[in-house]
């Protein structure tokens, strides 16, 4: 039988694709030992993509394997820790699954988006919330023609409001349009944390928060409150390839949340006249960033007028003209982030021994 040294020695020889550094320096290695003659060896890995990690294990099988004397060779992969708590909020009661859409800039389509990407995944059969956090400027009350104010429960936490079968809540639910509001810093921290800890949310399969735009502290704090499932970017196509989508995607791995895809939108515009495309903010970033992050594009949703008017109209696209192209492009989203999200809660479960 060999030595865990010399195990440990071969073991130097290894770098993971595209590393300069080897495995053991790199502190991926957690444990090398021998079981009944069988060499076992567990590595860390966080966020490695699939892909690197088959790679890596056999190199690592075939390079211990090739000691002497050797039996069986095991590794197995430690399931990634997520840090916690979060803030001190934990998980909500009742609910599956938190996914925050964030953009790093405003006015991107992020309010749209989570709306209609809401009611594709509720008629997939979730049964999905939305939370407009969006302390600044709540559009959830207009894009769903909500008028009226949410009821208490008798042990003082605030109903959602159900519209189209969502539950639903917003600041803007209970603002006086006439008296402009001037939040500091704390007042805004302290709402979104009421938003979520004092609503019933109970019963829900997915809560999608629509995030206020930007990257700064009061965004990171708010992706720290509760453990999130992962998160979305929305861009637009002339930003997708700035340092400012990088940010967003930067504000998620900082705090373990899996960026589970970005949204290219207003990406292709056709002319309603003439029917031509045209790439009206240029094109591929989404793609580039995609090779570069190993986070996939969802979706590129076109710059169609329909989309603004009906979420003017207090009745959200996906609702009006389920059959319209833009419609199917959310129900592909709704199908792609539920895979994407179930993906997640597979790599975060217990150790899995590969060979
Ligand atoms: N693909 C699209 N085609 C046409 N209009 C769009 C599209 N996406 C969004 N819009 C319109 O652009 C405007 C801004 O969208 P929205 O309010 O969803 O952006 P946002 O990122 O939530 O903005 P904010 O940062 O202010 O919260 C809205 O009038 C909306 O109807
Ligand atoms: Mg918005």
């Amino acid at each position: 039988m060999p030595r865990i040294e010399d195990i440990r020695e071969r073991l130097t020889e290894i770098k993971p694709l595209g590393s300069q550094q080897d495995i053991v320096r790199a502190g991926l290695v957690r444990a090398v030992d021998i079981v009944e003659g069988n060499i076992r060896i567990r590595l860390a890995t966080p966020g490695m993509p699939q892909q690197t990690l088959n790679v890596l294990v056999a190199d690592i099988r075939r390079a211990v394997g090739a000691l002497a004397g050797t039996g069986q060779v095991h590794v197995e992969i430690e399931a990634p820790t997520r840090p916690s708590p979060y803030g001190d909020l934990g998980p909500l009661p009742g609910v599956r699954d938190i996914v925050a859409v964030s953009s790093t800039k405003g006015g991107v389509g992020k309010s749209t988006i989570a709306a209609n990407l809401a009611l594709a995944l509720s008629h997939l059969g979730q049964r999905v919330g939305l939370l407009d956090s969006d302390i600044y400027g709540p559009s959830l009350p207009i894009m769903f023609g909500i008028n009226e104010k949410p009821a208490m429960t008798s042990d003082k936490r605030i109903v959602p409001i159900e519209r189209y079968g969502l539950k639903l809540m917003s600041i803007g639910f209970f603002l006086d349009e006439s008296s402009p509001v001037i939040w500091r810093g704390p007042m805004v921290m302290g709402a979104v944390r009421q938003f979520l800890k004092d609503v019933a949310w109970e019963g829900l399969d997915i809560l999608l928060v629509d995030m206020p735009p930007g990257t700064g502290d009061a965004q990171l704090t708010l992706v720290q409150q509760v453990p999130l499932a992962g998160g979305v970017v929305v861009t637009t196509p002339q930003d997708v390839a700035t340092l400012d989508v990088e940010r967003g995607i930067a504000m998620f791995q900082q705090v373990n949340t899996p960026v589970l895809g970005v949204i290219e939108n207003m990406s292709d515009y056709v002319c309603p006249r003439c029917g031509t495309h045209d790439d009206i903010f240029g094109s591929g970033g989404a793609d580039r960033l995609a090779a570069d992050f190993g986070v996939p594009v969802l979706a590129k949703i076109p710059l169609v007028p329909e989309l603004r008017t009906a979420g003017d109209s207090g009745k959200p696209l996906f609702l009006q003209q389920p059959l319209h192209p833009v419609s199917r492009i959310f129900l592909e989203v709704a199908e792609r982030l539920l895979g994407a999200i179930e993906a997640g809660r597979e790599a975060a479960s217990p150790p899995t021994i590969l060979g």
